[in-house]
């Protein structure tokens, strides 16, 4: 069986500790944990450590701690020759120290502790110095997930930067509409089957052919007093320049 390794204890490390844990071809053989309690829920805590020096033999050692972190965590590994990824869409393959082989295991979702995931459906983009380390690093993502793609460090940022609008910025979108509907006492709630068909009219068609609303119609007089009625200048900076963006879109189409 495959011998993995987890090194960081946060939102993703703590779902791919329960990925590994049910997955019946790799082996979870330890997880590195700054502060031991954090991840004693998920795993026996033998199988825990907070001391490099006591990392053991593994096949592949999967670094997923805060993208400032990873260079610095790669450097104090006390070990050569050894295959060790890391999970950021953001940071590059090369930020791993060159004493071990590099790759990257990073998964297309948005993680949070206490938001269970069904990992078999999130897509895991896989990257690799040595290409004779693709197929160990295909099997350890095959045992947790259906969905694996192969990634090279410039198409992840283009993902990372893509994954920011889809998921970050949109919601952002929700926290303003929140804050809007507080201050007129309305509740949240009623906004949400309009965010739940919104999310799933995507999944049929396509962003242009789904997009509705007074950008798109090009109706001025809403959009005025959307304007007018705003009072936050960051809120009505935001509602002109997509607006924009909607209406420079349609020109092209
Ligand atoms: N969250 C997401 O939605 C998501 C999605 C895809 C990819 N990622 C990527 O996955 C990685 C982890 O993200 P996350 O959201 O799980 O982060 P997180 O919840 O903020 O956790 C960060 C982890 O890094 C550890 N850490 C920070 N500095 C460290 C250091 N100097 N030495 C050792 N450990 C250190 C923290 O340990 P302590 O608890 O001891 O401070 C913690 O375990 C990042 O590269 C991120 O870009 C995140």
């Amino acid at each position: 069986m495959v011998k993995v390794s987890i090194i960081g204890s946060g939102n993703v490390a703590q779902h791919l500790i329960q990925a590994f844990e049910k997955s019946t071809e790799t082996e979870l053989i330890q997880v590195f944990s700054r502060k031991k309690d954090t991840v004693s829920h998920l795993i026996a805590k033998e199988k825990i450590t907070n001391n490099y020096n006591e990392l053991k033999e593994a096949d592949v050692y999967i670094i997923s701690v805060s993208d400032n972190a990873i260079s610095k965590v790669s450097s104090e590994l006390p070990f050569q020759e050894k295959l060790v990824v890391h999970t950021s869409g953001s940071i590059d393959m090369t930020a791993l120290d060159s004493k071990n082989r590099k790759g990257v295991f990073y998964p297309v979702q948005t993680f949070s502790k206490n938001k269970p995931v069904n990992f078999k459906s999130i897509p895991l983009c896989l990257e690799i110095e040595n290409q004779d380390d693709y197929t160990i690093l295909e099997k350890i993502a095959k045992s947790i997930s259906d969905r694996i793609y192969t990634i090279d460090s410039p198409q992840r940022k283009s993902l990372h930067v893509s994954a920011v609008f889809v998921c970050n910025f949109v919601n952002h979108l929700y926290h303003i509409g929140n804050e809007i509907c507080e201050n007129s006492n309305i509740p949240f709630d009623i906004l949400k089957p309009l965010i739940k068909e919104t999310a799933e009219k995507v999944m049929l068609l396509s962003p242009n052919e789904a997009q509705t609303g007074p950008a798109i119609r090009n109706d001025h007089k809403t959009i005025e007093a959307h304007l007018a009625f705003l009072t936050n200048e960051t809120q009505k900076n935001i509602y002109k320049i997509i607006t924009q963006s909607i209406q420079e879109n349609v020109k092209k189409l």
